[in-house]
């Protein structure tokens, strides 16, 4: 072997060792690979997210992110905090358009139509992709007045003299409504006989379920849901995980959550980002958990780092 020859055997040989050191976060160095964000799935397309880059300021958060959520399933967000789960929920129905340092650029399909298009109704965009926080947030109000905001808001619901007047008067539309929303959020039960009653007054557990059919009420197609069982204890977090599971029967459901037990319990698919903004890997849940095709994910997984 000539010494040049020695010398790039060398060099190789210290590139293949490269590729298993770590990166100060714990993080394995490796290249991400196009055909481990590939999904397929016999589903129909909810949202087609392609090419999505989204700055806050010069900070890139999300770097070209494209993936498909399959309509009527429970679609997971994971991966460590600061990675952008958050951001890329909020560019699903363009809560992001509220920060004023967030640039977001590529696509974000609802249905086939892009929802960055400049003619895009945004109240309207946001009663079909609805969203639920990470702390219950319910209004000051009634638990009934919680429910019929968004209708009410909408113009669904009339009520007061001049509607009893006009023959518009939607009390019982509204009732009705009000019971089907909390029933389908699993709350009725425990709150019929006290609708009138402050929703503060309520467990952190019933407030989140409530703030679930504040958001049903305006009949979405799309729920995003931001780590909405984080602030609950055991029991609440589980009553959360069932009701997810039901209403991805009706509803498309995306959820950020920072606990990959949840995230294997509920969702039908799980979309990994690592830090950097990068969507690493994504497809069915068992396989993820079971198989992941990236080192960085296996580790993240294992919890070898996040
Ligand atoms: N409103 C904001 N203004 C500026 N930077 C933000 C804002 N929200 C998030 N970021 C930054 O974007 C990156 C991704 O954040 P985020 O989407 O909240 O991550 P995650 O939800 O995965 O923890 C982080 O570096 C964070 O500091
Ligand atoms: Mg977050």
């Amino acid at each position: 072997m000539s010494q040049i020859d020695q010398k790039n055997a060398a060099e190789s040989e210290h590139q293949t060792n490269d590729q298993s050191v770590s990166t100060t976060d714990g993080e394995t160095v490796e290249e991400t690979r196009p055909e481990w964000t590939e999904y397929d799935t016999d589903a129909e397309t909810k949202l087609a997210v392609e090419g999505l880059d989204v700055y806050y300021d010069d900070d890139h958060a999300l770097k070209d992110v494209s993936m498909e959520i399959p309509e009527r399933s429970v679609t997971a967000l994971i991966g460590p905090s600061g990675c952008g789960k958050s951001t890329f929920l909020r560019c699903l129905n363009r809560m992001n358009d509220r920060i004023r340092s967030a640039n977001v650029d590529g696509t974000v399909e609802l249905d086939g139509t892009d929802i960055y298009d400049g003619d895009v109704d945004l109240v309207e965009l946001r009663k079909r992709v609805g969203m639920v926080f990470q702390s219950p947030n319910p209004f000051p109000k009634s638990i009934r007045d919680n429910v019929s905001y968004g209708p009410r808001k909408h113009g669904d619901i009339e009520t007061g003299v001049l509607s009893r007047l006009t023959g518009r008067d939607g009390s019982e539309r509204e009732a009705e409504l009000v019971e089907r929303s909390l029933r389908q959020a699993a709350l009725w039960s425990e709150v019929e006989d006290r609708l009138s009653d402050n929703a503060l007054g309520l467990s952190g557990g019933q407030q989140q379920r409530l703030c679930i059919a504040r958001c049903l009420a305006v009949d979405p197609e799309v729920i995003l849901m931001d780590e909405p069982a984080s602030a609950l204890d055991p029991i609440a977090t589980s009553r959360i995980e069932d009701l997810i599971a039901e209403l991805s029967e009706e509803y498309t459901v995306v959820i950020v959550t920072h606990s990959m037990q949840q995230a294997a319990r509920v969702s039908d698919q799980t979309a990994v980002f690592l830090t950097g903004g990068e969507l690493v890997e994504y497809d069915d849940t068992e396989r993820i958990f079971e198989a992941p095709e990236s080192q960085r994910v296996a580790d993240y997984i294992s919890g070898k780092f996040g």
